[in-house]
């Protein structure tokens, strides 16, 4: 019998130990990360999520120049750590940037003044939301993935490498691949703290 919608959710989790064979072609998994943010809910269906898409040595660079960047602020002595975190996630098949862009929150702040306030939040919210159906749908795919955050650090170099507009704003990176290692445990606060029912 296949996975119920909640089943995958759970299959999801945090993977660092990536790999570069992936179980289907690019143009697969690009569907799939398209089909997942283009059905992706947005406030007035606004659609704000951008994504680039990075495979094989596009990904590397992005980590390489990552690693460079962050070269310069980070004390050598700690950096042995760092340079592993940034070949750990090179070592994956890919990486998602996700973006939203600022001209359509700006255009909706124009259009309904009465939300303007709300719909920088908004915007961040649909991203949040994409970015969990990208992870959840590479995940029903047998792919590996984690949610990462370079941002403003990288900015400007992925503006420059990738002529991104510069409307489009960063907020996460995702780099993803076949499962190379088993999952962290992970533990869960108690129900009765988080949830409230009433009937
Ligand atoms: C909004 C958000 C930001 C996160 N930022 C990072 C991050 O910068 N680096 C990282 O390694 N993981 C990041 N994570 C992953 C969480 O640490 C991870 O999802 C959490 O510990 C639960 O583990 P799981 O993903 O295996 O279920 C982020 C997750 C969320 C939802």
């Amino acid at each position: 019998m296949s996975k119920t919608f909640l089943e995958h959710i759970k299959t999801r989790r945090t993977q660092y130990a990536l790999g570069k064979e992936l179980p289907g072609s690019q143009q697969e998994i690009v569907r799939l990360i398209q089909d997942a943010i283009k059905h992706t809910p947005s406030s007035f269906n606004s659609q704000s999520s951008r994504a680039v898409i990075l495979f094989g040595k596009e990904s590397e660079k992005f980590w390489s120049l990552t690693k460079e960047i962050l070269r310069k602020i980070v004390p050598a002595e700690n950096f042995a750590s760092t340079d592993a975190k940034m070949n750990s996630f090179a070592a994956g098949a890919g990486t998602v940037l996700f973006f939203e862009d600022q001209n359509v929150v700006k255009g909706l702040q124009e259009k309904f003044p009465l939300y303007a306030d709300a719909f920088p939040s908004f915007s961040v919210q649909s991203g949040g939301m994409a970015q969990f159906a990208v992870w959840t749908a590479l995940a029903e795919r047998g792919i590996g993935a984690s949610l990462q955050h370079y941002t403003p650090l990288v900015d400007d170099m992925v503006q420059t490498e990738w002529h991104v507009p510069v409307s489009w704003k960063l907020y996460a990176q995702m780099p993803f691949g076949v499962h190379k290692g088993p999952f962290a445990d992970k533990t869960f606060m108690d129900d009765n703290e988080r949830f409230k029912v009433y009937a």
